[in-house]
C-alpha cells in the first residue's frame, strides 16, 4: 500500500493525517493542541517549540493507530497558519515566540514600509498592500522594538516551514505561504528582491522558495527517531493553510469557491492569472498549483467569534452539552435556531481582533447593535452566527463586483458542521452552499500535494478528483434572504459609522 501524510500547523493545534493513496481512504488522524498567548490585547504569539512537540506527538499517534510500516509513507506535505514569523539564530535556535497572523501590533511598521517603497510600487511588486497580519511588518517591528533579538537573526521562517526545518534540516518555503509575507513577487512566484532591498531586510534570511508540489527535503535521521517516520521520506513544499485547504476542498478550477469558517473566515476563489482587486480588499496570492493563483477575503474572527461567545457567555449551554455528551457548539446552534432570521434587528459586528477583509483595521472592535428588551439569549447567539455570515457576504460581494465566476460554494471548517449555521450562510449570502465528503481541509490538501510531488497523482486536480465528492447542498431560503437583504446594508453602514470611535478607543488604550 502507498500512504501519504499531511501535517497542518493550525492556530489551536497540530494535525497529522494519514491517507491511503490507493484506496482514497483517510486511515488515521490526530490533533495535539497548544496554547496561544496574548500578552496585550493586540498581540498573539506561540512557541515554535510547542508546534514541534505537537507534531512529534500527532505523527507518532497516527503511526501507532494505523500500525502501518512508516516506509509505506511515500510522501509528506506540510500546511500551516500563514504569515507568522519564526526568527532563528545561527544555530537554528528560535530567538523569540512567533508573532502570529492575527497579531495586530505592526500598523506603524506597515505604514512605514508602504511609505518607504511607495504604495503603487508595493502593489506592483507584491500584488497586495502590506497588512498588519503579514510577515514583513513583524520583521520590521522586531528591528524597531527588539534590536538585540534582531541582531542575532539569521533566518526568517513561516510556521510550517519551521516544522520542515525540524523534519528535514532544510530552510525552505513554497509559493502560496510566501505570498503572505508581503515580501514575495506573487506574479513572478519568487521573492521580491527589490522589496527586501528597499526595506533593508537581508535577502539570505529568506528560505529557498519551491512550488507547492516540488520536493523540498527528506526526513532526517534525528526527525525519524523522534517521530517514527522513515529516514529519507520525501517532503513536498505543501501550502499555507488556506491554499492547502482549498486543495483539500477541491477548489482547483474556475467557478469553485470555498467558504471556510475556522478561527478565521476565508472566502477563497481559484484564478488562472494573478488578478488584483483595484480597491485592494481581497488578497492576491499564488495557489498551491503550478502557474495558478487565487483571491481571498479573510475575516479574523469567524469561528473565533463563536468560540469567544461560548467561552464568555455560554456556561449554561456548556453544562447542558456536558450532560448530553455533545459539543457545546451544537447546543448553542440549536438555541440560536429559536430566534427568527435577522434576530429582530440585533446585529453583531465580528471584529473581535480587528479586521482584514473588507476593512483592514486593527482598531475595529466587536459590537452588538440593536439590543431591546426582547433580545434574549437565542437572539445573541443567532446574531453572532449572522454577523459572521454578513462578513463572509462582504467577500462574495467583492468577487461578484470583480466578475470572478462562482458556480459552486463549498462550505468547510467548523462553521460548515452546523446545519443551522450553513443555512444562515446560504440565506445571508443568497448563494447555495455544498458540503463535501472530507472535512480535513489543509492536512488533506497537504497530503494530496505530496501525492502529486511523488508521482502518485499526475496533477493536483486529478488528486482532488480521486478523493473529493459533493455530499449535500444547502439552498437559499428566499424568505430569509429577503430579511437579510434588508439588514445587510445596515450591517455595512455600522462599520463606517463607528470607525472614528474604534480609533478613539484605541488611542485611549495606548495611553
Ligand atoms: C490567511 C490567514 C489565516 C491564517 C490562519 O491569510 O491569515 O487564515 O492562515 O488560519
Amino acid at each position: 500500500m502507498r500512504y501519504l501524510l499531511g501535517i497542518d500547523i493550525g492556530t489551536s493545534g497540530a494535525k497529522a493525517l494519514l491517507v491511503n493513496a490507493d484506496t482514497a481512504e483517510i486511515v488515521a488522524s490526530s490533533v495535539e493542541s497548544y496554547e496561544l498567548s496574548t500578552p496585550t490585547p493586540l498581540w498573539a504569539e506561540q512557541s515554535p517549540g510547542d508546534w514541534w512537540q505537537a507534531v512529534i506527538a500527532s505523527v507518532s499517534n497516527v503511526l501507532n493507530a494505523s500500525k502501518i510500516d512508516a516506509a509505506e509513507i511515500k510522501g509528506i506535505g506540510l500546511s500551516g497558519q500563514m504569515h507568522g514569523s519564526v526568527f532563528l539564530d545561527e544555530n537554528g535556535s528560535v530567538l523569540r515566540p512567533a508573532i502570529l497572523w492575527c497579531d495586530q501590533r505592526t500598523q506603524a511598521e506597515c505604514d512605514w514600509i508602504m511609505d518607504t517603497v511607495g504604495r503603487e510600487r508595493t502593489i506592483e511588486l507584491t500584488s497586495n498592500p502590506i497588512l498588519t497580519g503579514f510577515t514583513a511588518g513583524k520583521i520590521i517591528w522586531t528591528r524597531n522594538h527588539e534590536p538585540e533579538v534582531y541582531s542575532r537573526v539569521k533566518k526568517v521562517l513561516l510556521p510550517k516551514d519551521y516544522i520542515r526545518f525540524r523534519l528535514t534540516g532544510e530552510f525552505a518555503t513554497e509559493v502560496s505561504d510566501a505570498s503572505g509575507t508581503g515580501l514575495f513577487d506573487v506574479k513572478r512566484r519568487e521573492w521580491s528582491w527589490e522589496m527586501l532591498d528597499a526595506i533593508n531586510i537581508p535577502s539570505h534570511w529568506m528560505p529557498h522558495s519551491y512550488e507547492s508540489v516540488e520536493i523540498s527535503g527528506k526526513i532526517s535521521r534525528e526527525a525519524a527517531s523522534l517521530t517514527g517516520l522513515a529516514e529519507g521520506t520525501p517532503g513536498v513544499g505543501g501550502g499555507g493553510d488556506q491554499a492547502a485547504g482549498a486543495v483539500g476542498n477541491g477548489v482547483v478550477e474556475d467557478g469553485i469557491v470555498s467558504s471556510a469558517v475556522g478561527t478565521s473566515g476565508v472566502v477563497f476563489a481559484f484564478t488562472d492569472k494573478p488578478v488584483v482587486d483595484p480597491k485592494l480588499r481581497l488578497h492576491t496570492f499564488c495557489h498551491a498549483m503550478p502557474n495558478k493563483w487565487h483571491m481571498m477575503g479573510v475575516m479574523l474572527s469567524a469561528g473565533g467569534s463563536l468560540r469567544w461567545y461560548r467561552d464568555t457567555f455560554a456556561d449554561t449551554e456548556t453544562v447542558i452539552a456536558k450532560a448530553l455528551g455533545v459539543d457545546p457548539y451544537d447546543v448553542i446552534c440549536k438555541e440560536a435556531a429559536k430566534a427568527p432570521a435577522g434576530s429582530e434587528g440585533l446585529i453583531f459586528l465580528p471584529y473581535l481582533t480587528g479586521e482584514r477583509t473588507p476593512h483592514p483595521n486593527p482598531h475595529a472592535r466587536g459590537v452588538f447593535f440593536g439590543i431591546t428588551l426582547r433580545s434574549d439569549r437565542p437572539h445573541f447567539m443567532r446574531a453572532v452566527l449572522e454577523g459572521v455570515a454578513y462578513g463572509l457576504r462582504d467577500s462574495f460581494t467583492i468577487l461578484d463586483e470583480m466578475n470572478i465566476p462562482i458556480s459552486q460554494i463549498r462550505a468547510s471548517g467548523g462553521g460548515a458542521r452546523s446545519e443551522i449555521w450553513r443555512q444562515i450562510q446560504a440565506d445571508v449570502t443568497g448563494k447555495n452552499h455544498v458540503t463535501i465528503n472530507v472535512e480535513e481541509g489543509p492536512a488533506l490538501g497537504a497530503a494530496l500535494l505530496a501525492g502529486v510531488g511523488t508521482g502518485i497523482y499526475p496533477t493536483v486536480a486529478d488528486a482532488c478528483r480521486s478523493i473529493i465528492k459533493v455530499t449535500s447542498q444547502t439552498n437559499t431560503n428566499p424568505a430569509a434572504k429577503r430579511i437579510y437583504d434588508g439588514f445587510y446594508p445596515i450591517y455595512r453602514s455600522l462599520y463606517n459609522s463607528l470607525v472614528g470611535q474604534f480609533d478613539a478607543v484605541a488611542a485611549l488604550m495606548d495611553n
